[in-house]
């Protein structure tokens, strides 16, 4: 059986993932917040973009090719920045990494990955992006900034869609605990994931290495309420300022869904806007990403990115048609590792470049840029 039989759809190795990966990691994994509607939104949102089919167009294979930020990329779509990435999957941020770099996409790394940049780095090659959760301490900044440059990263990327906490009550529910601590129950749900767990005995248990370095420094342990602390994650118009004359790389902000918070970003000098209600894991009366995604795109003349919900190449097309010029897509990636480790995320590459070469044949779209003439 070849990867495509076994896993058609993304679909597919989620169904197989969540066998895999014991379930208090899928839990954090998959779950939203509230009632999860956002998700939901999300999908019905996505499904609703429809396409004008075409016939009598005769054959041609579609270009996929694009440039964003002034970088040639052979398809429209990259990875996006999951926290405790080796914990869903051990080793992950490394074979994400690796992934970027073998298949010339970008690949974000979270700043509570459970690796550190240093490590991390190298493998990305010339892909690597850098997402920061943004440190109070000014110091930290600087160093955090110093050592991702250093490490390889030349795009930052600052989420700004979580002011604060969100409740997650299906993570909190499934138990996990930041650090994560195996209690019997726990322990009980691991042994049922039999790779997971070797991976788990190789790599050590998922810490937040980069946190915990500063950690040191402050004296206490990364608790979630310490790093919680150390990260301000509500930064202000003038941390953004700060932040852009201490960065000399290309600086995306992520998590935008106002229109009107456009012209401020553009003047604070970001290189891009990433659209993204975070999977609805932050508000749950957040609108469907991809339906705030034409008046942002209005807005500016910047590259916008966007995520949220992107099962498919179907759903790369549409948010390309409504305006993004690059998609990136968090989980997808997470449920390949899940199902199949390093060949599983390679393999969700794949089905997206399937995925869009099927459907651009359908609607008659050469190239990326025909896709919002064939909408409906
Ligand atoms: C488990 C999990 C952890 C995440 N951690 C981060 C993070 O550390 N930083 C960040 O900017 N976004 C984080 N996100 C949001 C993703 O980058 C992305 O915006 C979101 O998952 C939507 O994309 P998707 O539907 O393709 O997963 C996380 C998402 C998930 C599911």
């Amino acid at each position: 059986m070849t990867m495509d039989q076994t896993f058609p759809a993304i679909a597919d190795l989620k169904a197989r993932a969540r066998r895999r990966i014991p379930h208090f990691v899928w839990e954090y994994l998959d779950s939203a917040t509230g009632t999860e509607a956002t998700p939901r939104r999300n999908r019905a949102a996505l499904d609703a973009v429809l396409f004008r089919p075409s016939v009598l167009h005769g054959e041609f294979t579609p270009d996929l090719g694009t440039t964003m930020m002034g970088r040639k990329y052979p398809l429209p779509f990259g990875i996006a920045p999951l926290g405790m990435s080796g914990l869903i999957w051990p080793g992950a941020e490394q074979m994400l990494a690796r992934l970027g770099a073998e298949r010339g996409i970008p690949y974000t790394l979270s700043t509570v990955a459970t690796q550190l940049p240093e490590d991390v780095g190298p493998h990305a090659g010339d892909q690597g992006w850098f997402q920061l959760y943004p440190p109070r301490d000014p110091v930290i900044r600087a160093d955090m900034l110093a050592r991702a440059k250093a490490s390889g990263f030349h795009t930052l990327v600052l989420t700004v869609d979580v002011p604060v906490a969100s409740r997650r009550e299906r993570q909190t529910r499934g138990g996990l605990k930041q650090p994560p601590r195996l209690t019997p129950r726990l322990m009980w749900q691991a042994a049922q994931c039999p790779a997971w767990l070797m991976g788990i005995r190789r790599t050590g248990m998922p810490r937040l290495r980069l946190m915990e370095g500063y950690s040191t420094h402050t004296g206490t342990t990364a608790s979630n309420e310490h790093v919680g602390y150390m990260l301000r994650t509500s930064p202000d118009w003038t941390y953004l300022d700060e932040l852009r004359a201490a960065w000399d790389g290309k600086l995306v902000v992520k998590g935008v869904l106002d229109p009107a918070d456009v012209p401020r970003l553009e003047t604070a000098g970001a290189d891009a806007i990433w659209v993204s209600n975070h999977a609805g894991r932050q508000f749950d009366g957040a609108p469907a990403s991809v339906t705030v995604l034409p008046a942002i795109r209005a807005a500016t003349a910047l590259p916008v990115l966007f995520d949220s919900g992107i099962e498919g190449g179907l759903d790369v097309m549409r948010a390309l048609a409504l305006g993004a010029d690059f998609v990136m897509l968090g989980r997808a990636f997470h449920y390949g590792l899940g199902a199949a480790g390093a060949k599983g995320a390679g393999h969700v590459v794949d089905i997206l470049r399937a995925d869009m070469v099927s459907n651009m044949g359908q609607i008659g779209a050469r190239r990326l840029s025909d896709l919002k003439d064939r909408l409906l």
